[in-house]
């Protein structure tokens, strides 16, 4: 009684005297990723007494096998590690173009890039980092052996699991577009008998290469009978990787990119993704506003973050790459003074158009002072163990199911990634995006990525562990997580859930999922100046967040697909 009338005089109190249930709570380690089994194959290592990199190495493996559409042996991605004794860590295992690549490998011969060659085909495939970038990991920072961690992973693709819904609606589409992939259809179509949802998905072929590369490691995939399987697969489907080219792969660790956001230590990916630069110069450009008095998602919410995305992503176009082969000005596009002086023709009233935002020049960028206080499918995964580890890992194939081109005989799929690379300046990419001599294509070259695997701490304390899929989106959708969270003290699950919106600067447009924007808001940003296209829910955001209460984890998949959490 006396609670129901306390809670009708002051509303908001409710938020404080009940607690929701999270979708997964535990004190010794959560898992979020896309499949029940992924997650599951973690917790198992953390229960074993692994850390979370080798519950993130059990995972990765495991949606090799529950999650073909992204989940990879045959493409790459990125792994950003904060360790509890303070180590911090990128890990690239992005893929590589061919030594025999060049830059206008894509342009018929009136200059025009191929509409199909760098999505489909041998063509298509960068060089796979996943298996490199895996044992890396356990190298650097893991503490159990490959034999452990691949474990559960095998165990799947031997025994099978029960077809999920989703997978088996994708590899119905899958059967339809890949007749020119006749080992595509053979492994994951049953040659057209498709598999139905709840049946159970077995892949031997997987199996015995996931058992060689747990004996042999590297070695076991980048040279002998996997290697040559690759390489034939792709040279099948008019492909040039060779043998050098894969036994020339290597993971590399690198300096992860730091920022901070009101107090928050901000923990991202460096190129070759252009994730973590564009969402702490995203961040940095915010913080010189206060959302205290704006209204969540009314128009100049909106505005605020649409202004703030154009001018990353326009200088995403031209600055940003593969920092091996082009000089990349990290320390400058992070940098405070950056997000002032390109906050400077901000109109907090009307939009600027994008023609009218140019990426910095040469000059502008020398201009900037630094201060020594300055410091469609993909998957993403967080884990976090109870000493306080926390590993956020993006990896992919890039468009679901890749190249479409299965490796004969060893039951995997090679990735279309080349399409990453900028085929041709200032000609947009399948996500739309535009790109210049930075990301152009060169031999042994890494193409330009927006995977944003993040880690938020607070005083050396890991706070949330956050990314998506999603291409162009991903940035922007791991800044609304962290603006939902920060700035709007959202719960994790709210903030993952919320509708999002995106601007990539060209095209000029604020795209929106499903209950985004209301009317109201609608008709206020076109008065702005704003074009608006509503488009189907996207970005697959699987979060882990510090709980307050009890000082456990809270996981939250995102509802938008079926993705999954586990914890202990
Ligand atoms: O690395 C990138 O930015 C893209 N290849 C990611 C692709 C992706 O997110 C597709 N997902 N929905």
């Amino acid at each position: 009684m006396k609670l129901t009338r306390i809670s009708i005089l002051f509303p908001l109190l409710t938020t404080y005297l009940f607690a929701a249930q999270p979708a997964v709570y535990g004190e010794n380690g959560v898992v979020v990723a896309h499949d029940l089994e992924a997650c599951e194959a973690g917790i198992q290592i953390l229960k074993a007494g692994g850390n979370a990199v080798d519950a993130a190495v059990a995972v990765s493996y495991a949606l090799a096998v529950t999650h073909p559409q992204a989940g990879n042996i045959g493409g790459g991605g990125f792994m950003v590690i904060q360790m509890a004794d303070g180590r911090k860590a990128a890990i690239d295992y992005r893929e590589k173009a061919p030594a025999s690549s060049h830059r206008d490998m894509f342009l018929d011969d009136s200059g025009r890039v191929h509409p199909v060659k760098s999505l489909r085909g041998g063509l298509a495939s960068g060089i796979p980092g996943t298996v490199a970038g895996m044992q890396k990991a356990l190298d650097e920072y893991g503490s159990m052996s490959r034999k452990k961690v691949m474990k559960p992973a095998i165990h799947l693709a031997q025994k099978g699991f029960e077809m999920p819904y989703d997978l088996a609606y994708s590899l119905s589409r899958l059967n339809k577009k890949a007749e020119d992939f006749p080992e595509t259809r053979r492994v994951f179509c049953r040659d057209g008998d498709l598999y139905r949802p709840s049946e159970i998905f077995k892949q031997p072929d997987l199996a015995k290469t996931l058992k060689l590369i747990q004996r042999k490691g590297n070695m076991g995939f980048y040279s002998g009978a996997v290697a040559d399987g690759i390489v034939r697969s792709i040279a099948a489907q008019g492909g040039i990787a060779t043998l050098d080219d894969l036994v020339n792969y290597r993971a590399v660790l690198r300096q992860p990119i730091v920022g901070n956001y009101r107090g928050y230590e901000i923990l991202s990916m460096p190129p070759p993704s252009s994730g973590g630069i564009a969402l702490v110069s995203m961040l940095n450009m915010l913080e010189l506003m206060s959302f205290d008095s704006v209204e969540w998602h009314s128009a100049e919410h909106i505005h605020r973050l649409a202004e703030v995305e154009k001018r990353a992503y326009s200088d995403r176009s031209v600055w940003l790459g593969d920092s091996d082969f082009y000089e990349v000005p990290r320390d400058k596009l992070i940098s405070k003074a950056y997000a002032r002086y390109r906050m400077m023709d901000y109109d907090s009233l009307m939009a600027s158009p994008s023609d009218s935002i140019y990426p910095l020049n040469d000059s502008e960028l020398a201009s900037i002072e630094l201060h020594d206080n300055e410091s469609e499918e993909t998957t993403h995964f967080s884990v976090v163990d109870r000493w306080g580890n926390a590993v956020s890992v993006t990896t992919t194939l890039n468009w679901s199911f890749g190249s479409y081109v299965t490796v004969q005989g060893f039951g995997f799929l090679l990735n279309n990634e080349m399409d990453d690379f900028s085929a041709k300046p200032g000609v947009p990419n399948s996500y739309g995006l535009i790109g210049n001599e930075a990301n152009a294509i060169e031999p042994g070259k890494r193409m330009l990525s927006s995977m944003t695997p993040t880690i938020v701490s607070k005083d050396g304390q890991v706070e949330l562990v956050v990314g998506a899929p999603g291409g162009a989106t991903i940035i922007t959708t791991v800044l609304q997580v962290i603006n939902n969270t920060i700035d709007y003290e959202m719960s994790l699950q709210e903030a993952v859930n919320a509708p999002r919106f995106h601007h990539q600067w060209q095209p000029d447009v604020i795209t929106y999922g499903p209950r985004a924007l209301s009317l109201e808001t609608q008709e206020a940003l076109k008065q702005m100046g704003y074009t608006l296209e509503r488009r189907s829910a996207y970005g697959e955001v699987n979060a882990i967040m510090r709980d307050k209460r009890y000082g456990g984890w809270i996981g939250a998949p995102d509802y938008r697909l079926s993705s999954h959490g586990a914890a202990y």
